[in-house]
């Protein structure tokens, strides 16, 4: 009979976490601290970080919020990967976790990032919908199901940040404006991406930034060779 003993199921697990800290008042560079925490297998590691801020050690400083993947403010390397500590299960891992802060951003405190990367990208690109014209007077703005279809995978971007962490031009390049905010691009920027394709690997929404990225290219290029044939663009 192949039943799960329920005790063994619900008794913790002791699981070793490596934490990447850095508190500026104190060091001049991160340092590794090490934390055995009894972990139940459907925690997730937001979980076991917050018994660490409950019961081991209050200046642990992280980001959280909904618990549920849905504010994107708990990314963070997990084993050398980026992602949601909401959404990574002690079920899924082993007895001994790394945790850094996301790369390629700077770091504020423990695993506490800076976000302006992502939001000056954002402003950058106008990542809002700009209407062409006002609607008629006392009506609303509409969009086609089509136009809606296009546009809905981009709107569940949740801001995480984990397709910057995952992005090798946004290691190399200050000046990259990062997947997140390229996917929502009429056309700059979008030629830097060398389309490796990691951000749409880690991303937690399916959001696919890569592969906008790779349509803008299209449509831009597009665009630029009807411009060039006889009657064949405006
Ligand atoms: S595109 Fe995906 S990985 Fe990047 S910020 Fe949005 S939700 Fe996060
Ligand atoms: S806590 Fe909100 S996405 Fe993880």
């Amino acid at each position: 009979m192949n039943a799960m003993n329920p005790d063994k199921a619900n008794s913790p697990r002791i699981v070793t976490i490596d934490v990447l800290r850095y508190r500026p008042e104190q060091e001049s560079t991160p340092t590794w601290q090490s934390y055995e925490v009894p972990c139940c297998e459907e925690w997730t590691v937001l979980d076991a970080l917050n018994h660490i801020k409950d019961h081991l050690d209050g200046s642990l400083s992280y980001r959280w919020s909904c618990h549920m993947a849905v504010c994107g403010s708990c990314g963070m390397m997990i084993n050398g990967n980026p992602t949601l500590s909401c959404k990574a299960f002690m079920r899924d891992l082993p007895d001994q976790i790394k945790v850094e802060p996301l790369a390629n951003l700077g770091v504020i405190r423990d695993l506490v990032v800076q976000q302006n990367r992502l939001v000056d990208g954002m402003a950058a690109v106008k990542s809002w919908l700009i209407p062409r014209e006002l609607p008629p007077r006392d009506d609303q703005y509409r969009q086609t199901p089509a136009q809606l279809a296009k546009y809905r995978p981009l709107s569940m971007c949740i801001n995480c940040m984990l397709c910057y962490a995952a992005c090798p031009q946004v290691a190399l390049n200050e000046g990259y404006l990062g997947p997140a905010a390229l996917a929502l691009a009429q056309d700059d920027g979008v030629w830097e991406c060398t389309f490796i394709g990691e951000c749409s690997e880690v991303c937690p929404k399916h959001v696919d930034p890569a592969g906008a990225i790779q349509q803008m290219k299209l449509a831009s290029s597009l665009q630029w060779l009807a411009r060039r044939i006889p009657g064949g663009g405006s």
